[in-house]
């Protein structure tokens, strides 16, 4: 497994190679749910290449990049596990050198649901990705379901921006007890962990009204609000029963609704979601 650090070496590795490449675009501190999507990248193609990079514009000033956790060793000893060919670990000069001016605003479903909470976090992301399959030219990328919004961003500009690059969506990796795996997990206290299914919990009632036949949005709404905040530790931020595409909040269910949330656990916040209907 080779590690790059700079944009010309990745480069000069891609030129190399022939047949697909998947890559895997994280911020680190890998748990099971990155190494899943490296899983299907492995299984998937002839080449692998994992990023790393904590990327600061998707934060905002008050959020936690300084803090975010980092594990470097350790993560790469689990890509090597993979049999990984490439991890690209950039610094902050090398993705936005002090002269770099070009942002990528995917309009509209940007400024939706965690985009009204995280201004400017899409653009970030956008931004960063854009810029990383500029360096790796993927064929496949994959991206995991948990992170919802971010899928229908990704999937918009690739689409709008005529990119060559096939984006793969890869189901929620949970612990025992439902809660999606998070790098942010370890801001939990053992008892805020215990309080942080209450997520899953939320969107298993969603799912179960919806198999019983239940199409009125505003209902699973409701349930779910009311079932988050009987747990004295979380704090809603949004309940969202959305049009999968358009972001959207829906009155009533037709095909497909995306349902997705965000809730403070203390200090934590944390977010799931999942599709309702045929995907
Ligand atoms: P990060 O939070 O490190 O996540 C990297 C990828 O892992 C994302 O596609 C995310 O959806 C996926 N992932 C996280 N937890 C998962 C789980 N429990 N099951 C399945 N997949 C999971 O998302 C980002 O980084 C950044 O925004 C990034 C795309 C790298 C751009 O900076």
């Amino acid at each position: 497994m080779k590690v790059l650090y700079e944009t010309a070496e990745v480069r000069r590795w891609r030129r190399k190679l022939s047949g697909s490449v998947g890559f895997v675009p994280t911020m680190g501190y890998l748990h099971e749910g990155h190494i899943e999507l490296v899983r299907r990248a492995r299984a998937e193609n002839k080449n692998v290449a994992v990023s790393i990079f904590v990327n600061p514009t998707q934060f905002s000033p008050h959020e936690d990049f300084a803090g975010y956790p980092r594990d470097t060793e350790r993560d790469l000893a689990l890509l090597r596990e993979q049999k990984v060919d490439v991890v690209f670990m950039p610094d902050t000069e090398e993705i936005y050198p002090p002269q770099s001016s070009t942002w990528v605003e995917v309009g509209n479903i940007s400024e939706r649901l965690e985009g009204a909470f995280r201004p400017g976090h899409f653009r970030g992301v956008a931004t960063v990705l854009a810029k990383l399959f500029g360096i790796v030219e993927p064929t496949r990328a994959y991206f995991g379901q948990k992170d919802a919004q971010q899928l229908v961003v990704i999937r918009r500009m690739v689409s709008d921006l005529n990119m060559d690059v096939k984006v793969v969506a890869v189901p929620t990796v949970r612990e025992l007890d439902g809660l999606a795996m998070s790098s942010r997990n370890v801001y939990l206290d053992p008892e805020e962990r215990e309080s942080a299914v209450v997520l899953y919990r939320a969107l298993s009632r969603a799912l179960k009204l919806w198999g019983k036949g239940e199409r009125s949005a505003e209902l699973l709404r409701k349930e779910m609000t009311s079932l988050i905040e009987s747990e004295p530790q979380a704090t809603i931020e949004y309940v969202s029963i959305a049009d999968p595409e358009t972001l959207e909040e829906l009155e009533q269910i037709e095909d497909q609704a995306l349902v997705s949330m965000a809730v403070r656990i203390g200090k934590t916040r944390l977010i799931d979601g999942m599709t309702l209907g045929k995907q």
